[in-house]
């Protein structure tokens, strides 16, 4: 089927406006109000050509959440349940290196949180990185076999390295 309404649909949409531009009005309203409300929306929309801000906060956003349920067996709120907890730093693991490619040299702009840090001092940057990822390969190592206490305290190195970046990369 096609999106588009048939051309005698459209015709008697037309006929009707011309007999009775009364009942077609409020249409016209709607579809108006529809146009300005979306280009209100569209102000709020990433300027970037690849939207590189909304991306990298999508996935550090995802980060978030792939922390909570690792979290709360830290926290004792569930037990611990290794094959659990393997599955979650395993879906860390994977976004692990994704924001990364979300930091272009045009990729400053408002309403971002990152610091001009990233892009004026990039070696610091790239440490903050390379400290994260060996917290993750030393988490997802101990989650193996690790005892409970050494998978905690593995945890507990990679919250470290995201709280350091933070406090150097993020207002
Ligand atoms: C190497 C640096 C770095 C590491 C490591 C890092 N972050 Fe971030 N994070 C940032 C930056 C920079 C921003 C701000 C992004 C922006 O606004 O452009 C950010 C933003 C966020 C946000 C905010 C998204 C929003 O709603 O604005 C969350 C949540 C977050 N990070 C969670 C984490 C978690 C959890 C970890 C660790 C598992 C982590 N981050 C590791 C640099 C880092």
């Amino acid at each position: 089927m096609s999106r588009f309404p048939h051309s005698s649909q459209l015709f008697r949409l037309f006929r009707l406006f011309r007999s009775d531009p009364m009942r077609t009005l409020p249409w016209v309203w709607v579809v108006a109000m529809t146009g300005l409300l979306s280009a209100c929306l569209d102000s709020d929309r990433d300027p970037h050509p690849d939207q590189v801000l909304t991306r990298r906060v999508g996935v550090f956003k995802q980060f978030g959440h792939a922390m909570e349920p690792l979290n709360a067996m830290r926290n004792g709120r569930k037990p611990f349940d290794r094959a659990q907890f393997q599955a979650d730093v395993h879906t860390l693991d994977r976004l692990s290196d994704q924001p990364w490619r979300y930091f272009p040299l045009d990729g400053n702009y408002p309403p971002t949180r990152a610091l001009p840090a990233i892009w004026t001092v990039p070696e610091d940057f790239q440490k903050a990185k390379d400290d994260f990822t060996g917290a993750i390969d030393q988490l997802s190592q101990t989650a193996q076999n690790g005892s409970e206490e050494q998978v905690y305290k593995a945890l507990d190195r990679v919250s470290e390295s995201c709280k350091a970046c933070h406090r150097n990369f993020r207002r």
